[in-house]
């Protein structure tokens, strides 16, 4: 089979395509990378063609020979949908987890996406803490999270509380919670160590004032948690806009039955009084 015929393709253009729509990548802001199964890679094999061994800039031993689907560094997530070939490669990790190489895509040239390091360190992470269920992980550069970087304290807590605040869905789509990385040179492997460290426990890490960085089992889970995020940080900076002090809030109390009747558990340390 075409690469460009496999399901798990479709998905990957659609979700890089949602992204563009809701104004999330400006030029070639943004990342997508997804971590194929063998079946898939399997479907795709006789459409693969190796290019040379490049260095991915750190070391990803647990994910030695496992095959990714990732955007090109440079290109612009708006012409996803209409060169695919242009705009997205196939790599395969070697046996070391030291190098990559190009199996299929990026035709006019290139390499993929400056935040290889970022991708591959928290897709060796999550491959481990969900026993191989997580595959996607998406960066993206929303607004409205960004700009609450400039105000919020950049902490976890402060960051977790305040989103789980302004929509009631929050706390029961990410009750993990959501890391913060203080600014820091994107694109090496620094910031993949600092953000990797985060997605032990959460799916979602925010770089301030640059952007988001989120964790999921397929491309709507990933999606979805990318949008609901931003969706909320939206509410809040709406409401900061209108009035600097919220007249009434969701309680820690309020949080606690929540937790209750949806069946989730809301880390204490997020639910302090203010
Ligand atoms: P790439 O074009 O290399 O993917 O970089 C975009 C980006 O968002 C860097 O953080
Ligand atoms: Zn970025």
């Amino acid at each position: 089979m075409k690469v460009l015929d496999a399901e798990f393709t479709q998905g990957f253009i659609r979700m890089a395509n949602d992204g563009w729509e809701q104004g999330w990548h400006e030029r070639n802001g943004g990342n997508l990378s997804y971590r194929m199964k063998p079946e898939e890679v399997d479907m795709v094999k006789d459409d693969l063609k190796a290019r040379d061994w490049q260095p991915i800039g750190t070391t990803v031993p647990d994910l030695a020979g496992e095959f990714f689907m990732v955007t090109g560094s440079g290109k612009f997530f708006r012409n996803v949908i209409i060169k695919p070939e242009d705009s997205f490669c196939i790599i395969e990790v070697d046996e070391k987890g030291e190098n990559y190489r190009i199996m299929w895509g990026l035709v006019n040239g290139g390499r993929p996406t400056s935040e290889l390091p970022s991708h591959l360190m928290n897709h060796e992470v999550k491959k481990r803490v969900t026993g191989g269920k997580y595959r996607v992980i998406y960066h993206a550069h929303p607004a409205n999270t960004i700009a609450l970087t400039f105000v919020l304290p950049l902490t976890d807590e402060a960051f977790t509380r305040e989103l789980w605040e302004m929509a009631t869905e929050c706390p029961v789509v990410f009750p993990d919670g959501i890391g913060v990385v203080p600014w820091m040179v994107p694109g090496g492997r620094e910031i993949a160590v600092e953000t990797s460290k985060l997605m032990e426990k959460y799916d979602v890490a925010i770089w301030a004032h640059h952007g988001m960085f989120a964790a999921g089992e397929d491309f709507d889970l990933t999606f979805g948690l990318m949008h609901t995020v931003e969706k909320s940080a939206e509410i809040l900076v709406k409401t900061l806009s209108m009035t600097g002090t919220k007249r009434q809030t969701i309680t820690p109390t309020d949080f606690r039955n929540l937790a209750r009747d949806f069946n989730v558990t809301l880390p204490e340390r997020f639910l302090f009084e203010k």
